[in-house]
């Protein structure tokens, strides 16, 4: 499933602080739903930390999510391990800072064997831009080698903060994504919102373009 964590500023503004207090507060809220997430079974998470259109905003709030980043990287790294929690950056890395490169590289060598949740933070992500690198990357392109390329296809994409908008994130592996949109801002999401969207996807009909059960029924019954 993937998370597109949307709301730290208006959750900061709401209270007189800085953005940046938001986004501290966001990092508290990704620590407890990554802790969540294998109890609520969930095996692939896809969080989306830093889009590439992100570079638009003032540089102080850039810089501070950047370091954010690299320190949340370097403080979970003992907690994955323990929990076997296998982590993964994706996005672009050449705009990234040396430092933050080595702390993904560091996390993703320690727990490449880990099993119990497949942690994936997208950082310097565009969907569009993925697809386009994955696809330079293929000699023989097909919709296969393409999905191998980008990731597992999303089931359940959550959005918080209020938005109903993918904002490039994951275009193809979100093909038949269910969407759940939140109205909490992200500091404020948590385990219980999660289990409570999964409920709702549990709950939901996938048809993947075939007809529904009650239909096909239906038609059975009318052609006997
Ligand atoms: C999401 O929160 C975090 C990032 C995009 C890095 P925002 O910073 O977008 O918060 P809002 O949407 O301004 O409230
Ligand atoms: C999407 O949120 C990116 C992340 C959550 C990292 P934005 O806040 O950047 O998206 P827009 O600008 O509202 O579409
Ligand atoms: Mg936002």
């Amino acid at each position: 499933m993937g998370i597109i964590m949307d709301g730290n500023g208006r959750w900061a503004l709401a209270r007189g602080l800085p953005r940046v207090a938001g986004h501290r507060a966001g990092v508290a809220a990704v620590g407890r739903v990554v802790e969540a997430a294998p109890g609520a079974g969930i095996g692939v998470l896809t969080l989306f930390a830093f889009s590439s259109d992100n570079w638009r905003r003032p540089r102080a709030e850039v810089d501070a999510l950047m370091r954010m980043l690299g320190s949340y990287l370097e403080k979970e790294l003992g907690r994955c391990l323990e929990k076997g929690v296998r982590l993964e950056a994706i996005g672009r890395r050449d705009r990234l800072a040396p430092g933050l490169c080595r702390a993904i590289a560091q996390a993703e060598r320690a727990t490449a064997s880990a099993t119990n949740l497949w942690l994936r933070i997208a950082i310097d992500y565009s969907g569009r831009d993925a697809i386009l690198a994955a696809a330079r990357g293929i000699a023989h392109l097909s919709r296969e080698s393409l999905e191998l390329a980008l990731g597992p296809p999303v089931d359940l994409l959550i959005r918080t903060g209020g938005e109903r908008r993918l904002s490039d994130f994951l275009l193809w592996e979100s093909a038949y994504a269910e969407l759940v949109f939140s109205q909490r801002m992200w500091p404020d999401f948590s385990p219980e919102d999660l289990a409570a969207a999964v409920r709702e996807f549990r709950g939901r009909e996938r048809r993947f373009g075939a007809v529904p059960e009650i239909a096909m029924r239906r038609q059975e019954a009318w052609l006997d």
